[in-house]
């Protein structure tokens, strides 16, 4: 399983799944390409530490139509079979998302349908809830919804700050989209 992977910045679970496929965890695939649309992405330089091809696709003014169809172009060029976003911070176009229908997945941390969009650890945290966690899901042409490929459930500590809440849902999201591939890689075997 050839995969592509798009993040816009620190990229650490970009990082978990390039190891685990690395390793042998999640098998017989690789990370063929990490695409970026800002040119400083942090993560770039994890990927390109771990020896993967990396390429900055910035926005440039363009509308975001074309802005994807060059991001798919670099994605078929090297026969990508499976997209994963790990915090790319773009709402895909339609365009993209029937163009590669069924194939796109993404991470968010929080128990989808329970807050979608930006800071969802911060919704979950100021709307009191006891148990929030993180969603891997197949992408639609609506935001952070699509079929739920799998949760986990994180609860919130009493002496949780936002900030602890989020560290522990990112520890989660790690071994989650390791377990979302390893589920989608043993589908296609
Ligand atoms: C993660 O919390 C992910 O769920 C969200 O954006 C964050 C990206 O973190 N979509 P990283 O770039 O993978 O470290």
């Amino acid at each position: 399983m050839k995969i592509g992977i798009l993040i816009s910045g620190r990229g650490s679970n970009m990082a978990a799944i390039s190891d685990a496929m690395a390793s042998g965890e999640i098998p017989a695939s690789k990370v063929a390409v990490v695409i970026s649309d800002k040119a400083g992405a942090e993560g770039l330089t994890k990927a390109r530490d771990r020896g993967i091809e990396t390429v900055v696709v910035e926005r440039k003014g363009r509308s975001r139509a074309e802005h994807d169809t060059e991001i798919g172009d670099e994605l078929e060029k090297r026969g990508v079979e499976l997209i994963c976003l790990a915090g790319y911070m773009r709402l895909l176009s339609p365009e993209f998302v029937r163009r590669f229908a069924g194939k796109i997945v993404n991470i968010h941390p929080s128990l989808l349908p329970a807050f979608p969009g930006l800071d969802a650890q911060k919704q979950a945290f100021d709307a009191g809830v006891k148990v929030t966690g993180c969603t891997v899901h197949y992408v639609d042409e609506l935001l952070d919804h699509g079929p739920v490929i799998l949760q986990k459930e994180v609860p919130r500590l009493p002496d949780d700050t936002v900030e602890t809440l989020t560290q522990r849902i990112l520890n989660e999201e790690h071994d989650l989209y390791i377990a979302a591939l390893k589920k989608l890689q043993s589908e296609v075997q």
